[in-house]
């Protein structure tokens, strides 16, 4: 009888994942590699937020809490909801776990049947589809082209429902692409969505905090508050206050829901860190200046990683407006030859030749379900952001 359970196979490891050990596993044989393939901020975690985990410990805060979260927590959420978006949740509408991808998780597994649709924008996020396949769901991707923004139609999503899809999954903005939406461009959707009360939505606005040029990514109940009653909407603390390692998301739904994702979680990982979580209510409540201070650091790296890839030939780079990531095509490389002799045939043969003969890692289009791109994340020192475009920029030129 085989160990490994066959749902296990319905699923892949995390390409990000794997590219990221991969070039950690490079740079400590020695090579020189810069990552750019990870999705985590290169900031510290903001010092008011440490000191009140520190202050947690010392008060003794450091045991089991309500598995949805702790009431300051949950309180904490709540007004930040209503003061980011205008949405009332009550805390008993909300629950935190461990992270936004822990999130989404509960949220598929407690709800999905076999069989059911799970309408997913691509290219998207690694993890959504492997989660609802894990689930038994189905996941129907919607290609979102360039010459859109990498945005959803309103008639594409309409053509992708059907009498079997249980859940709509936005991210605003988007991982992989950068693109997000304003509450003009989430209109369109909304009615589409308004005319199939069937369906679920799932918004993830993780990155909802790190957008540029004045750009305000909407969410959807902010939008559209008729369909509060069958939205998640989801956020956390990962991305906007650089604490990828607290593991702290969360997320506003009906009450019924909540009850499901808090059941699920109770007999998995319990509640998140209690040092988290106090960690969590001081950067919702606390100053806010640092996330202000992080995003205009973030343009100025997108505006220079932009201006040097579209210098590079054979990439168009598109310029999105928010998160930390660009997703160029490299569409005009494949065909050609690098000089150590690898044929470019597609986006996956171009980030590895690219990794192999450069040392910049970066994630082909293929892991997030639309390949003849690769994936940039900019969350890296601005330094070593424009030695590897400048290497991108090399190599692109040295293919014959
Ligand atoms: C789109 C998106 N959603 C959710 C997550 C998960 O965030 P967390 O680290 O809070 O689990 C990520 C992390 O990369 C992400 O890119």
């Amino acid at each position: 009888m085989p160990l490994i359970a066959e749902r296990l196979d319905r699923i892949s490891p995390s390409q990000t994942i794997a590219i990221t050990t991969e070039a950690r596993a490079l740079k400590a044989a020695g090579r020189d590699v810069i990552s750019l393939s990870s999705g985590e901020p290169d900031f510290d975690t903001p010092e008011n937020v440490k000191q009140a985990a520190i202050r947690a410990i010392e008060k003794g805060e450091t045991k089991y809490t309500d598995v949805a979260g702790t009431l300051p927590l949950r309180r904490a959420v709540a007004e930040k909801f209503r003061r980011d978006s205008g949405i009332d949740y009550k805390p008993e509408e909300i629950i935190v776990s461990t992270g936004g991808k822990q999130v989404i998780f509960n949220a598929m597994l407690a709800t999905i049947n076999a069989g059911d649709e799970v309408v997913i924008p691509a290219p998207c996020w690694v993890s959504y589809p492997d989660i609802v396949s894990l689930a038994e769901g189905k996941p129907v991707l919607v290609t979102c082209e360039q010459n859109n923004g990498f945005k959803l139609r309103a008639a594409a999503l309409e053509a992708a429902i059907t009498n079997r899809t249980k859940w709509f999954m936005l991210n605003n903005p988007c991982n992989p692409t950068g693109a997000a939406y304003s509450a003009d461009e989430l209109r369109p959707l909304c009615d589409v969505l308004l005319r199939h009360p069937e369906v679920w939505i799932f918004t993830d606005d993780i990155y909802e905090k790190l957008a540029y040029d004045g750009f305000k990514p909407a969410t959807i109940v902010e939008v559209e508050p008729r369909l509060r009653s069958r939205t998640v909407t989801m956020n956390g603390c990962s991305k906007a206050y650089a604490m990828t390692g607290w593991r702290i998301g969360f997320c506003g739904a009906p009450v019924a829901l909540i009850r499901a994702m808090d059941k699920l979680q109770s007999q998995s990982t319990s509640s998140t860190s209690s040092i988290s979580q106090a960690a969590a209510v001081e950067a919702l409540t606390g100053p806010q200046e640092s996330i202000a201070a992080m995003a205009r650091v973030y343009q100025d790296r997108r505006d220079l990683v932009v201006a040097m890839l579209n210098d590079a030939p054979g990439i168009t780079c598109h310029k999105p407006e928010g998160a930390f990531y660009v997703f160029p095509s490299v569409r005009g490389c494949i065909g050609k030859t690098s000089p150590a002799g690898t044929r470019i045939t597609d986006d996956k043969t171009f980030v590895t030749a690219l990794l192999a003969e450069t040392g910049v890692a970066a994630v082909h289009g293929g892991a997030f379900m639309h390949p003849g791109h690769f994936r940039i994340s900019y969350a890296t020192d601005t330094e070593s952001l424009r030695e590897a475009c400048g290497r991108i920029q090399r190599f692109c030129r040295s293919l014959a």
